[in-house]
């Protein structure tokens, strides 16, 4: 049987969730909130056993701050600096077809990290994992990683959508009850004032860069030339240009059937920031704005999210 993408493997499973309401679609391991649908404990038991090269070019996101798009922005800017003709475009494209790897570490069967294994470098390697959980090997063999942020505000909104769109909790939540569980960290990956926290110790690191979803919105070519200048891509303006035309919102929505399949339908939802002034009530915003005083404002990672700017009104 031909081997299926790995949109299409998505589809089925979205599919089946749906199908089964009322079945368990969260687990809990080591104390950390996962999705049943795409993650399972013998994959997250052996996460240490990936190995990673120092050329990987690791992306770590908390759900829903934008990693399909700087995912993406990663592998053209890695197509663009390999120089690949469109044979070897090809021949790799089939490669990863056929190991079947999800895009995230901690997605999929346990037998994967044999199969990443057979990835020619340079890799991109995705993860939503707090630090705590990230594999050692990426840190010791000091692979690059960027850690992507979004305001918290936009994240909560876009985190329940999705939420709902991939029927990812038992009972369908409304918004107030989606909220009241995001903001005490009752969601997959946790409570995301602690992943600032947590990265907020790696600032001097000079193998981790930080970038924002507004950053790069504001200015794509200033964000993808920062990037590429952290993992040392080798690519012309030129290529940054047409990165950032290829890599916009509408594009990639346009082409989400043939790349995420019915599951694009969730993910490329608005790609605004600000959209939570639409959902936020005065009292909830007034909560996120405590939470965040208290964990986060005071440090420096914090402060790069300009609460000010895109967290108030
Ligand atoms: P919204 O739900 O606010 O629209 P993730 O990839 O981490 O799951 O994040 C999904 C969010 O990123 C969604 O936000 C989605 O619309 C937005 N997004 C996806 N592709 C984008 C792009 N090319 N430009 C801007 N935002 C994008």
């Amino acid at each position: 049987m031909a081997q299926k993408e790995i949109h299409e493997i998505l589809d089925d499973k979205l599919a089946e969730v749906r199908k089964n309401a009322s079945a368990d679609k969260l687990f809990l391991y080591n104390g950390g909130l996962y999705p049943t649908m795409i993650c399972c404990p013998e994959t997250l038991k052996i996460l240490d056993t990936f190995k990673a090269r120092s050329d990987d070019v690791v992306l770590v996101a908390y759900p829903k701050t934008g990693d399909n798009w700087v995912g993406q922005i990663l592998t053209e800017l890695e197509v663009a600096s390999g120089k690949y003709d469109e044979e070897e475009r090809k021949r790799r494209q089939k490669n990863e077809k056929e190991l079947a790897l999800f895009p995230y570490l901690e997605f999929g069967d346990p037998e994967k990290f044999e199969r990443l294994e057979k990835l020619p470098s340079r890799r991109i390697i995705k993860t939503h994992l707090r630090i705590q959980n990230i594999p050692k090997s990426v840190f010791q063999q000091k692979a690059k990683i960027l850690v992507l942020l979004r305001n918290p505000k936009d994240t909560a909104v876009s985190y329940f959508h999705f939420a709902k769109g991939m029927n990812l909790t038992s009972s369908q939540k409304t918004w107030d009850e989606f909220f009241t569980d995001f903001i005490n960290g009752e969601v997959p990956y946790g409570f995301y004032f602690d992943h600032i926290i947590e990265w907020n110790k790696y600032l001097d690191d000079k193998n981790v860069m930080f970038i924002t979803y507004e950053e790069i919105k504001e200015d794509p070519v200033l964000g993808l030339k920062r990037i590429a200048e952290f993992f040392d891509f080798s690519v012309t303006d030129q290529d940054i240009q047409s990165i950032a035309e290829k890599t916009s919102f509408k594009a990639m929505k346009d082409r989400a059937p043939k790349t995420h399949g019915k599951v694009g339908e969730t993910l490329f939802r608005k790609g605004l920031v600000g959209d939570w002034k639409n959902v936020f009530s005065e009292g909830q915003s007034e909560e996120m704005d405590k939470k965040f005083e208290e964990h986060a404002a005071s440090t420096k990672l914090g402060k790069m999210l300009k609460y000010e700017v895109y967290c108030k009104n």
